[in-house]
């Protein structure tokens, strides 16, 4: 079973053809909204991929999450173990997402920053994973927790760090897996990464011994594989039209965990979690862009 610790928000998004300079009304957006938040979105991913999972995170008592658990009440294979306020809102995303289905994301974390290291305690408790998933829209105290209780519960840990926090320096050694994307790994490492080439030479000096995934968007996805003597991989793309991006990250945490939870080894993970990318950047939205398993099956089918 795989457990997710991490945020859930509404998403507001305004589809428009480009991004308005600073101090620019742009009129011509159209609006609609989603669940989203990373840890969700993720949840969701590994429960369409077939693996039961668990979603543990806080929200606020209100419209947004009653909206959410409404949207989710038909999802196969998803659990969520939430912690309610009444004093505070669900987390809120506003997104824009531009004619090249690129996005600007703004969040207001709500209930989100509340997420208590007791209530991850006691459902890592309760629900024994074999799998925990973890982002960073949550408080770093209860990510501290999770790592902790690791070894205590004998658990595999991916670790997605989105978005960027400077407290992910002090725990990224801890993790079995660790996935980032470009911006991310600009950060962590201190070094300009945006293609293969550089992604490849900031992975040559990483002094840890877990494995680390850097997801390049159409670039790919490179590796590096301590189980094969520190060797570094690259897995190109799948090529597709590109309508929104939003989403496309958590989809590939998720389906990467469910893969390999799952038994599959790490390359054939990585493959089926960049054709589950693939298919949700196709699609608008985060949570309703991501594909069912016999939708990332067919369309690697399709390819052939
Ligand atoms: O990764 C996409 C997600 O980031 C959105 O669903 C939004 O809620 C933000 O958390």
């Amino acid at each position: 079973m795989i457990l997710v610790v991490g945020s859930v928000n509404i998403d507001f998004t305004i589809k428009v053809k480009r991004f308005p300079e600073e101090g620019e009304t742009i009129t011509d957006g159209s609006f609609f909204q989603s669940p989203g938040g990373k840890g969700l979105n993720q949840a969701v991913a590994s429960a369409r991929a077939g693996e039961k999972t668990s979603l543990v995170c806080s929200v606020g008592n209100d419209v947004f999450w009653n909206f959410i658990e409404t949207y989710l009440k038909n999802e196969k294979n998803l659990t969520i173990f939430p912690e309610v306020y009444d004093n505070f809102s669900t987390g809120i995303a506003f997104i824009l997402v531009n004619e090249k289905g690129k996005n600007k994301i703004v969040v207001s974390p709500g209930a989100n920053a509340m997420l208590s290291p007791n209530h991850v305690r006691n459902v890592l408790e309760q629900s024994n994973p074999n799998f925990v998933v973890l982002q960073c829209e949550i408080p770093f105290d209860v990510v501290q927790t999770v790592m902790e209780m690791k070894n205590k519960l004998n658990f595999i840990v991916v670790f997605n760090t989105a978005p960027f926090k400077s407290w992910i320096r002090e725990i990224i050694h801890l993790p079995d897996f660790v996935i980032m994307n470009e911006v991310e790994a600009k950060h962590i490492f201190g070094k300009d990464v945006k293609d293969k080439d550089s992604a490849v030479n900031a992975l040559k000096d990483y002094p840890f011994h877990n494995s680390v995934m850097i997801t390049l968007g159409k670039d790919g996805v490179v590796l590096l594989n301590p189980e094969k003597g520190r060797k570094i991989s690259h897995f190109p793309a799948f090529e597709v039209d590109v309508v929104d991006s939003t989403g496309a990250g958590d989809t590939f945490a998720g389906y990467f965990s469910a893969m390999i939870s799952a038994g599959k080894d790490l390359e054939e993970s990585i493959n089926l979690a960049q054709a589950a990318s693939a298919v949700c950047v196709s699609r608008e939205g985060a949570v309703k862009s991501i594909p069912e398993i016999r939708e990332v099956l067919s369309f690697l089918k399709n390819l052939k």
